[in-house]
C-alpha cells in the first residue's frame, strides 16, 4: 500500500538510510545524465534535489558545475560526503518542499526525487524548484510514468498531469515519453523532460 504524506518526513526517510533499504540506488551516475552533459556543455549553478548518495551531485561536479546536493536524511548526505569527500559540493540538509535558494541557480536536476515525495507535496516542490532557478534556468531529468507496483514511493506520475504541472510553472522545451535513455530495468517507465524558467537570463 502507498505510504501517506505523514510517513515521508526526514525521520522515516533516515530510517530507510539507516536500514540499508536504498534499492533505487545505481552506485554510480545515472546514465541518462552523462548522456545528457555530453550534450550540454554550459554548466554554472547546479541544484540537485532528493541527492541520495550523491552520485549525480558528483557527476555535475566532475564535469565543471558549481554544485548544491540537497537531502533532509543526515544518513544519506553522511554517506554522500564520505564517498565524495574530495568534491567540491555544497551538501545541504534541508527539505526540497521550502528550498531557500531564491534565483540561485542555472540548472536543477531530476532524478527519484519528485517520485519520492507524497502526490500532495508536487506543487510545493515544483513552485520550489521555479523559484531556485535563475530566470532562464533549465529544470532537466526524468520521472517515473509507471512503477512495478501500485505502491509508493517512487510514486508514477501520469504524464498528462506531470505536463500540466509543468507547464504551469515552466516553458516546456522537451517532454519524452517513453525517455531514451532510461537504465534497462526502468525503460518504458521514465519521462524525459526539459523545461526553463520563464524570463530573460540575466
Ligand atoms: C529515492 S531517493 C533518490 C536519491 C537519488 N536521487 C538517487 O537517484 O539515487 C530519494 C531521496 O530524496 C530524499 N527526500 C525525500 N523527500 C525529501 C524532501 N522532502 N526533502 C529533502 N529530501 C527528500 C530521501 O531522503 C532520499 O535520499
Amino acid at each position: 500500500m502507498a505510504k501517506q504524506r505523514a510517513e515521508l518526513g526526514p525521520a522515516q526517510w533516515e530510517e530507510v538510510w539507516r536500514n540499508g533499504e536504498t534499492r533505487w540506488d545505481l552506485g554510480g551516475v545515472t546514465p541518462a545524465l552523462v548522456q545528457f552533459l555530453r550534450e550540454h556543455s554550459q554548466r554554472g549553478r547546479v541544484l540537485v534535489p532528493g541527492c541520495g548518495a550523491g552520485h549525480d551531485a558528483y557527476y555535475w561536479a566532475k564535469q565543471g558545475a558549481q554544485v548544491v546536493a540537497v537531502d533532509f536524511a543526515p544518513s544519506a548526505l553522511a554517506a554522500a560526503q564520505a564517498r565524495y569527500q574530495h568534491a567540491n559540493i555544497t551538501w545541504a540538509t534541508a527539505d526540497v518542499t521550502q528550498l531557500a535558494y531564491p534565483g540561485q541557480f542555472d540548472w536543477a536536476w531530476e532524478y527519484t526525487c519528485f517520485c519520492a515525495l507524497h502526490p500532495d507535496d508536487r506543487a510545493a516542490y515544483l513552485d520550489a524548484i521555479a523559484t531556485a532557478l535563475k530566470p532562464g534556468g533549465t529544470y532537466v531529468g526524468m520521472v517515473f510514468s509507471k512503477v512495478p507496483k501500485n505502491a509508493g514511493p517512487p510514486f508514477a506520475v501520469a504524464p498528462a498531469t506531470f505536463r500540466e504541472l509543468l507547464a504551469a510553472r515552466f516553458e516546456v522545451l522537451v517532454f519524452s515519453d517513453p525517455a531514451a535513455h532510461s537504465i534497462k530495468p526502468r525503460r518504458g517507465r521514465e519521462i524525459w523532460f526539459q523545461v526553463t524558467r520563464p524570463g530573460e537570463p540575466d
